[in-house]
C-alpha cells in the first residue's frame, strides 16, 4: 500500500516515519521555496539570456549548452542564498534545524528529444539513492522551479519499495565519485561513461506515480525509493532543485529505510 500525503500537519518524526516505510509527501509552495525558485529562475535566465531556458536547447549547440550548464550548476550549488532559502524550508515544514543537516541542493536540468541526456543534464535510469551510497535515513526533497507536466517530471516505481533488485552498487564509491565523476560532468556530452550502480535485471516500471506539484511544491521520499526521470517529450526543458536532509538522531538510533540490496563503498 502506498499513500501520498498531501499537505500533511505531521511532526517531522512522524514524517520520516512513514518515509522510511515508503510513504510519500507533497507540500504546496512554502514562501522559502518560492523564493529558492525565483532564484534559481533568475540564475538560469541570466545564463542564457536572451534566450528562454526552458526553450533555449532547440537553438544552441549542445556543446555551447553544456558548457553552460557547467558555469551555471556550481554557481546555483554552492551559492549562500541557496543555504539560506533551504534553512526557510525546513523551519517552515517543521524540521528541527538544530537537529537536521542538508546537502547543497543541485539544480537539474532533464532536456527534451535526447537533445542532452549524459553528464551535467544526466537522464536518470531507475535507481534508489542508496545504491549511490546514501544513508538509509536520508530524506529527498524535490521541486520544479518551472511548471511541469507527466511528461517532464519524475517517477516512482513503488513495486520496488518492498522488493530487492540485484544492481551494481558493489562496484560504486562515493569517495571516487566525488574526486572523479564530478569533476568530468561537463565534457559527458555524446554518452555518459562514469561508472554509475544500474539494475541488472529488467525492471517493470508500471505501475509508475509521476507527482505534478506547482513551482516551489516538494515532494519528499526515502532514499531507497526507486525513482527515475521521465524520458522527457514535452519540447521543454525540466529544470528542478533537488536537496537531501538527514536527522541526527535517526543516525544515531540507526533508525531508517529497510535495507534492500546495496553493496556500495560508503566515504571512510
Ligand atoms: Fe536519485
Amino acid at each position: 500500500m502506498h499513500s501520498v500525503f498531501v499537505d500533511a500537519a505531521a511532526r517531522d518524526d512522524m514524517r520520516r516515519e512513514q518515509l522510511y516505510r515508503g510513504q510519500l509527501f507533497v507540500y504546496s509552495p512554502t514562501p522559502s521555496s518560492l523564493a529558492l525558485c525565483e532564484f534559481a529562475r533568475s540564475l538560469a535566465q541570466a545564463a542564457f539570456a536572451p534566450l528562454d531556458p526552458e526553450t533555449a536547447q532547440h537553438s544552441m549547440p549542445v556543446e555551447e549548452y553544456a558548457a553552460l550548464l557547467a558555469e551555471l550548476k556550481p554557481r546555483f550549488i554552492h551559492h549562500p542564498q541557496c543555504k539560506e532559502h533551504i534553512r526557510g524550508i525546513l523551519r517552515e515544514l517543521g524540521c528541527d534545524l538544530s537537529r537536521t543537516y542538508f546537502d547543497v541542493p543541485r539544480m537539474r536540468t532533464a532536456t527534451s528529444d535526447a537533445y542532452l541526456t549524459a553528464g551535467l543534464a544526466y537522464a536518470f535510469h531507475p535507481h534508489r539513492d542508496t545504491w549511490y551510497s546514501a544513508p538509509l535515513c536520508q530524506v529527498n526533497w524535490w521541486l520544479p522551479i518551472y511548471e511541469i507536466a507527466p511528461d517532464n517530471a519524475m517517477a516512482f516505481h513503488p513495486r520496488y519499495w518492498s522488493q530487492p533488485v540485484r544492481n551494481g552498487s558493489s562496484e560504486y564509491n562515493y569517495d571516487e565519485w566525488n574526486r572523479q565523476g564530478r569533476k568530468t560532468a561537463a565534457t559527458q556530452v555524446k554518452t555518459d561513461t562514469r561508472k554509475q550502480p544500474h539494475a541488472e535485471e529488467p525492471l517493470e516500471l508500471d505501475p509508475q506515480i509521476r507527482l505534478i506539484p506547482p513551482v516551489g511544491g516538494l515532494i519528499m521520499f526515502s532514499a531507497a525509493q526507486m525513482h527515475s526521470t521521465v524520458p522527457n517529450t514535452s519540447g521543454r526543458t525540466r529544470f528542478s532543485v533537488d536537496f537531501r536532509t538527514i536527522h541526527i538522531d535517526d543516525v544515531a538510533a540507526r533508525r531508517g529505510a529497510p535495507r534492500r540490496a546495496a553493496a556500495c563503498a560508503y566515504p571512510s
